[in-house]
């Protein structure tokens, strides 16, 4: 049988999947994104080698992208991303064109929310978040069984909800951005700040690591970003009431060090909460892997509608 590709193009990095088609990871091939103020070429290079060392010489079926940015409505181009080189790109169209096998595109948080109603933390529920913390925050917002899109596809960029007036500057050239507080890079620095004694280039799950034996520095660290997750949760519940919150991205592998801090501050800060059931705040079963996992259904989607690239 032919292969089914998802490659989740984070802002750190490319990770390409070969799904099967009851979501399970099968084999997994990772390269680093090379920045965001590079070529675009250079990009498209990594998820090459990355989608060619999956496929190793098998015929593809198609490759679905969750890419790290603002997708149009359509799945055809990537219109904007504060962590990639892609701005306005016809991603869809020129990847096709050059691996000669369909490709699908859409937001990597709203992949990750796909893989998650269909086979894992969020299936059943009507209306549910879906949260994912990496370089940045993704977000997608599914009503009635739905991902809900927006005039632009643009729906659920929570990441860019400003949550400090005039507060740090944000790749998206806005300030006070919530995934400047909550997400694995404001994890990283606040680590990197707070400890004597850690390397200069302690990554996150260095960092995680760390909390997980004891280390002051990175559980403080943990503690604050959780305290921003449940804050910003909270804001997110009162406007759509659902009946669960899925946090997924590589920092969810952190488990309780990240959520018991985000429950205690949505219980704390939700309006009403005393009068209301307050959703679950549950780690994504496929944490890091749900954006590529989403991303391969969205492919076994579209060849199933018959949708074949132009
Ligand atoms: C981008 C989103 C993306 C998220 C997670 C944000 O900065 O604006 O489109 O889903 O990062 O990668
Ligand atoms: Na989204
Ligand atoms: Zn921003």
């Amino acid at each position: 049988r032919p292969v089914v590709i998802g490659v989740d193009v984070g802002g750190t990095k490319v990770m390409a999947a070969e799904v099967a088609p009851d979501g399970e990871v099968l084999r997994v091939a990772h390269r680093a994104t090379p920045g965001r103020r590079v070529e675009v070429a250079l990009v498209e290079q990594a998820l090459t080698e990355a989608v060619e060392e999956i496929a190793a010489g098998r015929r593809v079926a198609g490759v679905g992208l969750a890419a790290a940015g603002f997708v149009d409505a359509a799945g055809e181009r990537v219109m904007f991303a504060p962590h990639l080189p892609w701005q306005g790109e016809q991603v869809r169209a020129r990847l096709t064109e050059r691996w000669r096998t369909p490709v699908f595109l859409d937001n990597d948080a709203n992949c990750a929310a796909r893989a998650e109603t269909a086979y894992g933390s969020a299936v059943g529920a009507d209306d549910a978040l879906v949260i994912t913390l990496g370089t940045g925050i993704g977000g997608a917002v599914v009503l009635d069984g739905e991902l809900h899109r927006g005039r632009n596809g643009m729906a659920g960029e929570f990441g860019h909800m400003q949550v400090v007036p005039d507060g740090r500057e944000c790749e998206c050239g806005g300030h006070g951005c919530w995934e400047q507080y909550c997400s694995g890079s404001a994890l990283v620095r606040l680590a990197r700040a707070r400890s004597t004694t850690a390397p200069d280039d302690w990554g996150g799950p260095a960092v995680t690591e760390a909390a997980l034996a004891g280390d002051p520095a990175a559980l403080e660290a943990f503690a604050e970003i959780g305290d921003w997750l449940g804050v910003g949760t909270a804001n997110l519940v009162a406007a759509f009431d659902p009946e669960v919150v899925v946090v997924g991205g590589g920092v969810s592998a952190a488990g309780d060090l990240l959520l018991a801090p985000a429950r205690a501050a949505l219980a704390r800060s939700l309006v009403g909460h005393g009068h209301r059931v307050v959703p679950p705040v549950i780690e994504a079963s496929f944490g890091p892997e749900a954006g590529a996992v989403g991303a391969a259904s969205l492919v076994r989607e579209g060849l199933g509608r018959g949708v074949r690239p132009r």
